[in-house]
């Protein structure tokens, strides 16, 4: 582990995250910059599975398939990347989650403004000095050499060029992408000029990359100038904290520490009293809690595909390593709440989302602490066969399938007097790691590395799934969690490939088909199916039997689930067209999602739809499906479907032939989803919401088919449940509610009178307490809780009563409020005083202010505390003035 000093002799900024990411927003801001909220860490980019860098959601600008509506942009991008996993928590500054501050140019700036503004933020902003910063640039960048050089004036050889694996960056295997330049903090400069390497961390952290994106990469590696030149940089938000606030490593950090503390007072720890390993364990957690909340937050749920699994495995590491530190309890929802407390201010939806966040890891803390039971199990199978050792391979299926650490087994396996095979454990954990590495974030971590390397030893899948809803099929490969095996027995969680399917596999926003796999003794349920590359991946469990490479399985699909997809797809390409005609006919596609019971259609447009907009468009879909119109399937060459006027979304990939889905005469769109034969199949269509994603896009929500139902009772339930509490017919609650309103406004207006009328029967017992100064009778009194209109009602009654006098008069209406009020008669305003300002000054007291005329006036405060000294010196100064 690499712990870096204390930079102590420097006059660093002791700026908190929260300062950080507000000044860099603000200095690009000031440079023209739109500053825009973080996207979700769903990415709309189908080639990634969570986002990974602050670019991501600029992509399609980019590559010129969405116009900008800004030259200039700035952002604080949440990130997640799961590619270093096993290092996080080891080394100084490894994350899954990060926010990524990044500054933008589409085909604007270029490289000499970008590295005069990074410079200008480094050294003028955070104020690091200058003879602490390196840069580097790709090793043929001779223009950014210069820039550095002739512009900033650093010392040549203090510019390190760098080969294309550090300094030319992609965003994955294809896509946007160019050569970059870094900038490196040195925390050792009194090691000298003459060895700098960039890539000792014990001395250099890189904090800021500017990336100048001029290419697109294609599959096939090939680069291709950009229409324009950009810019896309990176500034790591941990990292600016490090070095800003002096600590040895990133988890240190005000940004993450307090989890740190919440984990170790759970765990009965001081974190720096613990040990090395305590300390990965307590910094495991601190980071991974922070990505959890997020990634439910942004509408993540743990499964064992995608997105799902990356969830799952981070909660599972943070329940191990919790145990790792003593923990045996459910502790990680209140870890969470530490996180949700530190993030809520800049990102409020995970306080929103809070219940769901503690849900899910309630639920996956629970699940887990059993499937861990059962690894108990299989490891006393494991021991029951008095093994010399327990293997490395059974050590990491403990591991990685049961979430053992290798801890664990070892202490269990110590009571039976057997050794585990540690070297190899840790050589099945480095493959694992070299594979999902390879994966490059890409897709599915748990099945592509062995997918590729069947990849030449079996078929790839034929879909039938548009014709039929079952067949027979041969399973080509059976998987569990990632690892390719020959079979695999009841209750295992497997990945099955077989060489035929009716199951569709999510695509184009479409969610993949349910149902089941079974033979002779054996069935399977299938949870969900994803394409890799040209096999269809059916996830699942064994619910009876076994299943084993070669045997012949029946595959059929849950129609009921499907026909609920097919609906809300077709409804999808039905809302398109509505809208088209309707609204605008340059609305287009930016993403959509369909589910068995809901649908999601994202789309450009400058501004929210109205509520007349939206109902237009929801009728116009319904009078379509109840016309009842036939789909008209074909296949088609890419040419052809364009001149027939096809709507295709901008940026997606085809062959040459392409799937073409027409409802002539009201939609006709490129599509490889499953749809409803005839538009009447749909039976409703129903808006739900319509919002705004992001600057320019907005999102329809809506349901239809089968699923209506579903959005229908929870509606209705509400309904009944209101006309059960208003005792009322449910067309009815309307006007109870609008008749209810208007008692409770009448109710507090009666009130008010009543107070202010118990305030002035208490001010009548009052007029004997008053004082007379000089031969002026004056009244100064508390009244306690009396509203501000009363006490206005009780001084005037009493400077009535008083006759020629002076009242003053305080009150505390509710806590934290002080109401004052002050009435004079004209011999004590020819006395000098006035009421107006009088008040003000007695006001000023209590924290507040006000004034008013000379005879009246009031005014108000905030320290209910001050109030009696307030009006004892109120009183000493009308003494004063009127003579004692
Ligand atoms: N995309 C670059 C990175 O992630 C710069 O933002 O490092």
């Amino acid at each position: 582990m690499s712990v870096n000093q204390t930079p102590s002799h420097n006059a660093l900024p002791a700026l908190s995250g929260a300062d950080i990411r507000q000044k860099f927003l603000a200095f690009y801001a000031a440079r023209e910059h739109q500053i825009l909220d973080s996207a979700s860490l769903v990415p709309e980019d189908p080639t990634v599975l969570l986002t990974i860098a602050g670019m991501l959601p600029f992509k399609p600008i980019f590559l010129g398939q969405r116009t900008a509506e800004f030259d200039r942009a700035t952002t604080a991008q949440k990130c997640i990347r799961t590619n270093d996993i096993e290092n996080v928590g080891r080394t100084a500054r490894h994350h899954t989650f990060f926010e990524m501050l990044g500054n933008f140019s589409f085909g604007d700036y270029f490289k000499r403004e970008a590295i005069a503004w990074a410079w200008q933020l480094s050294t003028e902003v955070f104020k690091l000095p200058p003879d602490r910063l390196v840069p580097s640039v790709f090793r043929e960048d001779d223009e950014a050499f210069a820039i550095w050089r002739d512009d900033i004036g650093i010392p040549a050889h203090r510019i390190i060029r760098m080969d294309e694996a550090d300094n030319f960056w992609t965003s994955g295997p294809t896509g946007p992408c160019g050569p970059c330049s870094e900038i490196y903090y040195d925390f050792h400069p009194e090691w000298g000029d003459d060895n700098i390497d960039l890539e000792d961390d014990s001395r250099f952290i890189e904090y800021y990359n500017l990336v100048f994106m001029q290419y697109n990469r294609d599959a096939a590696g090939k680069l291709t100038p950009l229409d324009a030149q950009n810019i896309d940089t990176g500034l790591g938000l941990e990292r600016m904290a490090q070095i800003l606030q002096g600590v040895p490593n990133n988890y240190e950090t005000d940004l993450i520490f307090p989890i740190i503390q919440t984990a170790a007072e759970i765990a009965g720890l001081d974190y720096q009293q613990a040990g090395d390993a305590q300390k990965v364990s307590l910094k495991v957690i601190g980071d991974h809690v922070r990505a959890v909340i997020h990634m439910v937050t942004d509408g993540i749920t743990a499964s064992n595909v995608g997105r799902g699994y990356v969830l799952r495995r981070l909660i599972r590491r943070v329940v191990r390593h919790g145990r790792l530190l003593g923990i045996e309890k459910p502790f990680t929802t209140q870890i969470a709440e530490t996180a949700i407390a530190l993030s809520e201010q800049a990102y409020p939806a995970v306080r929103t989302r809070q219940t769901a966040i503690k849900n899910e890891l309630d639920r996956e803390e629970i699940q887990f602490l059993k499937t861990l039971e059962r690894g108990e199990k299989r490891l006393a199978d494991i021991l029951e066969g008095q093994p010399e050792k327990v293997s490395g391979k059974d050590a990491f299926e403990l591991y990685d399938t049961y979430g053992f650490p290798l801890e664990l087994t070892q202490e269990i396996a110590e009571e039976s007097g057997i050794a585990v095979d540690e070297a190899g454990f840790n050589e099945a954990m480095e493959h694992q790691r070299q594979r999902s590495k390879e994966a490059h974030e890409t897709i599915d971590l748990t099945v592509q590395g062995s997918l590729d390397s069947l990849a030449d030893a079996i078929d790839s899948t034929e879909f039938v799934g548009y014709e039929q809803a079952d067949t027979q099929s041969k399973v080509e490969a059976v998987l569990i969690a990632g690892e390719s095996v020959n079979q695999a027995g009841i209750g295992r969680e497997v990945q099955v490939v077989l060489d035929r399917t009716p199951f569709y596999a999510e695509s184009g926003g479409q969610i993949g088909d349910r149902g089941y796999l079974s033979g002779e003794n054996l069935v399977i349920r299938v949870e969900d199916v994803k394409k890799e590359g040209a096999f269809f991946v059916h996830f699942g469990k064994v619910e009876r039997g076994a299943v084993a490479v070669g045997d012949q399985v029946s595959a059929k699909i849950d129609l009921a689930c499907r026909r609920r997809a097919q609906a809300n797809h077709t409804a999808t390409h039905l809302l398109q067209a509505a809208l088209k005609s309707l609204v605008d006919e340059s609305i287009s596609q930016a993403g959509s999602l369909v589910d068995f019971d809901r649908l999601r259609f994202d789309f450009h447009a400058p501004e929210a739809l109205s509520a007349e907009q939206l109902q237009q468009v929801e009728k116009q879909v319904n009078t379509w499906i109840a016309e009842a119109h036939s789909a008209d399937v074909q296949t088609m060459p890419i040419a052809e479907a364009k001149a027939r006027g096809a709507v295709a979304m901008f940026g997606e990939k085809y062959g040459d032939d392409v799937r073409v889905i027409d409802y002539p005469g009201v939609s006709m769109e490129l599509c490889g989803g499953t749809h409803v034969g005839n538009t009447a199949e749909i039976g409703v269509f129903k808006i739900v919401a319509e919002t705004g994603v992001a600057a320019g896009i907005r999102r329809i929500e809506a349901v239809a088919g089968p699923a209506i139902l579903d959005y229908l009772e929870v509606r209705d339930r509400i309904v009944r449940d209101l006309s059960e509490r208003f005792k009322t017919k449910p067309e009815e609650i309307t006007e109870r509610v609008t008749s209810l309103q208007s008692e409770l406004k009448t109710a507090q207006k009666d009130l008010a009178a009543l107070k202010s009328e118990l305030a002035l029967a208490k001010s009548d017992q009052l007029i004997g307490q008053a004082e007379t100064f000089g031969d002026i009778p004056v009244l100064v009194a508390n009244l306690d809780a009396v509203e501000p209109d009363a006490l206005k009602a009780a001084a005037e009654r009493l400077l009535q009563k008083l006759g020629e006098g002076a009242v003053v008069l305080g009150s505390v209406p509710e806590p934290g409020k002080v109401s004052l009020v002050a009435a004079f008669s004209k011999p004590v305003i020819g006395k000098g005083l006035q009421a107006g300002k009088f008040i003000g000054g007695i006001a000023k007291l209590c924290g507040g202010g006000g004034g008013g005329r000379p005879n009246f006036a009031q005014a108000g405060g905030r320290d209910a505390d001050k109030l009696p000294a307030a009006l004892e010196a109120a009183k000493v100064q009308l003494k004063e003035a009127l003579g004692g």
